[in-house]
């Protein structure tokens, strides 16, 4: 049996998570994995009150795990781009396995990380990084590894979901739910990359990189993030049968990616639409498994650290057998990737709903449907919501047909010179997805 020694860097929400799962399921782990792994040793700038870290050695500076000869497998939950980076590096560096739950971190320096996990022969493993206790990554890697992946769509940031599913369903206040979110350990140490789209984006771009066999660019999706999702917006898409899902999407348009995240609508009878709260759903088209849709929790301590133990035990029955992991990192060895271009955004076709302000006299309905007529652009469904008293004000909601998004851009363009609009139009794409 082969024994394997664990450093932990990080004792926040997942650190803890992993501490826990050791203490409590020790006897588990090890039996399942068929492998003595033993953790060792943790290094955590400041102790956590939750935590019992009593069997453990504990250093305060934790490059001291990356430099103790006795850790095999360094996890780095840390978390951020800087710190992480360089842990990781130098504990590739100095030959250990590493296993990380930062999709920051691989999404921006994966395909240098992964070129020196390669060249020093040593593991890197990131299941917790997307869709926290989903095991999407291994899905996607081992399970469809003889299929060819056309697409892949999910609600991919927990708190994102938690926070728009508690404003349409308890009318909650966006501040009141995010201060939830942070307290339960959902949300990112900066919530605003949960709020504007970029931790989403950073776990779009690891299963695009897996699916489609393409280097991680953390820069490729279009992004938008969920800080422009009004009240009102999630109530008229009640009203015409959707709720509003924050989605990434990543797609196969013949020899082109398309991928993007952004609040979505989504018609209110499909699955994906019934997963609330800080669940995440993934959603994977490939030629021979047809669809699957894997959800579960999306963020917390100990779904995450659910995560990171599998790949602990993974490397743990791996390296019974070889000293190598043999499974490449991202599917397939990373000099065999290949770069493919991305589907220009206004050439992205979609149905959108556009919500707009104006003024309540005649002629300017039909100025704003000739204004879409104008530009090709169908209406599918139309809201028109009686003045307020003493306003000479109404909203006008617009389901789109599907058009490009160049194109919805010009007539955004022509209706907001229209002297009677007020404001800005706001726009959210809508998905269809077939039911499952
Ligand atoms: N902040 C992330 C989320 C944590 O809410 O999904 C899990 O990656």
């Amino acid at each position: 049996m082969t024994s394997l020694k664990i450093g932990v860097c990080g004792l926040g929400t997942v650190g803890s998570g992993v501490i826990k799962l050791f203490n409590n399921h020790q006897g588990l782990i090890q039996q399942r994995c068929n492998a003595d792994l033993q953790l060792v040793h943790i290094g955590a700038r400041r102790d956590n009150a939750g935590c019992d870290t009593s069997r453990y050695r504990v250093s305060r500076d934790i490059f001291e795990v990356v430099r103790d000869p006795e850790v095999d497998i360094v996890v780095e939950l840390i978390g951020g781009t800087t710190v992480a980076r360089d842990l990781v590096t130098q504990a590739i560096q100095a030959g250990k396995h590493v296993v990380t739950a930062n999709k920051a971190l691989i999404a921006e320096f994966g395909n240098e990380l992964i070129a020196l996990a390669e060249q020093a022969q040593v593991a890197l493993r990131f299941e917790a990084a997307v869709a926290g206790g989903i095991p999407v990554i291994k899905v996607l890697r081992e399970s469809l590894a003889a299929n060819v992946v056309s697409g892949v769509a999910g609600i991919i940031n927990g708190t994102g979901n938690f926070i728009l599913t508690e404003m349409a369903n308890a009318g909650r206040s966006f501040d009141d739910v995010l201060a939830e979110a942070q307290a339960l350990g959902y949300a990112e140490a900066d919530p605003t990359f949960d709020v504007d789209g970029t931790d989403a984006a950073h776990k779009l771009v690891i299963l695009a990189s897996i699916a489609f066999g393409i280097p991680l660019d953390a820069n490729a999706p279009i992004m938008e993030g969920i800080d422009t999702v009004t009240p009102e917006d999630l109530n008229f898409a009640k009203e015409l049968g959707f709720c509003v899902k924050h989605l990434g999407i990543a797609r196969r348009c013949g020899d082109a990616i398309d991928l993007r995240v952004h609040p979505t609508l989504i018609p209110s009878n499909r699955q994906i639409a019934r997963v609330d709260g800080v669940l995440n759903a993934v959603m994977i088209e490939a030629d021979a498994v047809g669809e699957i849709v894997l959800t579960g929790p999306g963020a917390g301590s100990l779904p995450t650290a659910s995560s990171v133990c599998s790949d602990l035990m993974d490397l743990g029955k791996v390296l019974n057998h070889t000293k190598i992991d043999p499974a490449p990192i991202l599917g397939v060895p990373s000099d065999q990737l290949q770069a493919l271009p991305l589907v220009p955004r206004d050439e992205v076709s979609g149905v959108w709903y556009l919500r707009l302000v104006v003024e309540d006299r005649p002629g300017v309905m039909a100025d704003i449907t000739g204004l879409l007529s104008e530009r090709g652009i169908s209406i599918e469904s139309l809201i028109q919501r009686p003045p307020v008293a003493g306003s000479s004000q109404v909203t006008v909601v617009i389901l789109t047909d599907s058009v490009a998004c160049g194109r919805l851009d010009a007539a955004i363009c022509d209706m907001e010179s229209l002297p009677a609009l007020s404001g800005s139009v706001v726009r959210l794409r809508v998905e269809s997805f077939k039911e499952v």
